[in-house]
């Protein structure tokens, strides 16, 4: 293996670090012995403030950024509050890839999505479908704002030949995700159910739809991972990802999807419940099937590691840790 890219003492600033991504490539540097992160909350550092983030980036030079604050949510939060969406990714993102070109910043991986890829986009899904397309109504504000992301990534690169890539992930899992029914992803949403219909004693659990829709998932700790690995990568390897005639954007997942009445019998083995599961069919599928290819990143020799069943015993394990 070559050297790593990034130093054990260089400066590394985590945008996000509590969030569910950065939070993850957190305990990954750490793992990785890198011994200069640099971390602000949200509270000591509004990423929005383009003063703030300007003194941050002029006072502490950092010389790698991965970029993972952002304004998220799920269809509710979105269709609420899309003005916010759009406003707050669109301006944060912009002070800290401006502020990252002025400081000199060596590398910045910026966290896209794979919901920002075309509706109805063939699957595998693959880098070059970006822009292919219609976007999902219910979250574009939020998805221009991404593709704008990347845009600059790629306008940064050429205009000023810096080496910013977007990563692109697959639906992620993992502690610290987001257990509010009203709001959560599938996966955090079954594991409450299964939890707390085993913790009533119930003999069954709803769940939405058929259960035919097939789901690509990703442990968040792999993630971190594929992110560490990405920003190592030496600078013939690094450079490939970055072309002048195409985006320089990566996909992340496993290659692997499997059926929401898979993933609910998954949950309820790893949390030892016995009942029924009942598909409400009356309730919307989603799209039947969500699977990216990761071919690229394959070939770079990364691949995921966590197998669903530790990834969701891990992450439930966490979860009751903080509940109790
Ligand atoms: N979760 C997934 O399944 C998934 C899948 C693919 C890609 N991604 C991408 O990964 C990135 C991170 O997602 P996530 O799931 O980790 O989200 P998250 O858990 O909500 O974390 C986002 C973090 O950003 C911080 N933040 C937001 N606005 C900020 C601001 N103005 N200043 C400073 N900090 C701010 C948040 O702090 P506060 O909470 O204090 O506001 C939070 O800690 C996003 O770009 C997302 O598109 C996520």
């Amino acid at each position: 293996m070559s050297t790593p890219f990034m130093h054990p003492d260089s400066r590394i600033f985590v945008a996000g670090h509590r969030g569910l991504v950065g939070s993850a490539i957190h305990r990954a540097l750490v793992d990785l012995g890198y011994t200069n992160i640099l971390t602000r909350t949200h509270q000591q550092l509004d990423l929005g403030d383009e003063v703030a983030v300007d003194a941050f980036f002029t006072r502490e030079k950092p010389d790698f950024v991965f970029l993972a604050a952002a304004r998220v949510g799920g269809i509710l939060a979105n269709s609420t509050y899309p003005a916010d969406f759009i406003r707050d990714n669109l301006i944060l993102q912009t002070n800290v890839i401006e502020s990252s070109r002025i400081a000199g910043v060596k590398r910045l991986l910026f966290l896209g999505s794979s919901c920002i890829y075309p509706r109805l986009a063939p699957q595998p899904i693959k880098e070059e479908y970006l822009l292919t397309g219609p976007l999902e109504p219910t979250n574009r504000p939020y998805a221009i704002a991404k593709i704008a992301g990347i845009e600059m990534c790629w306008s940064y690169n050429r205009q000023y030949g810096t080496h910013y890539l977007a990563a692109m992930p697959t639906n992620l899992y993992g502690p610290g995700d987001n257990f509010d029914l009203a709001n959560s992803h599938v996966l955090p949403a079954l594991i409450r159910k299964t939890a707390e219909a085993h913790a009533a004693g119930e003999r069954q659990i709803i769940v939405w739809g058929t259960g035919n829709p097939r789901r690509e998932l990703l442990y968040s700790g792999d993630l971190a991972q594929a992110c560490c690995f990405l920003m190592n990568l030496d600078e013939e390897r690094f450079g490939s990802l970055l072309a002048a005639d195409v985006p320089p954007l990566i996909n992340i997942g496993t290659g692997e999807d499997i059926t929401i009445r898979e993933l609910a019998e998954t949950v309820a083995r790893v949390l030892d419940f016995d009942g029924r599961l009942v598909f409400d069919h009356s309730k919307p599928d989603g799209t039947p099937q969500k699977l990216m290819d990761s071919s690229r990143i394959h070939s770079l020799g990364w691949r995921h590691t966590t197998t669903l069943e530790d990834g969701i015993r891990r992450t439930w394990e966490a979860v009751r840790d903080l509940t109790g």
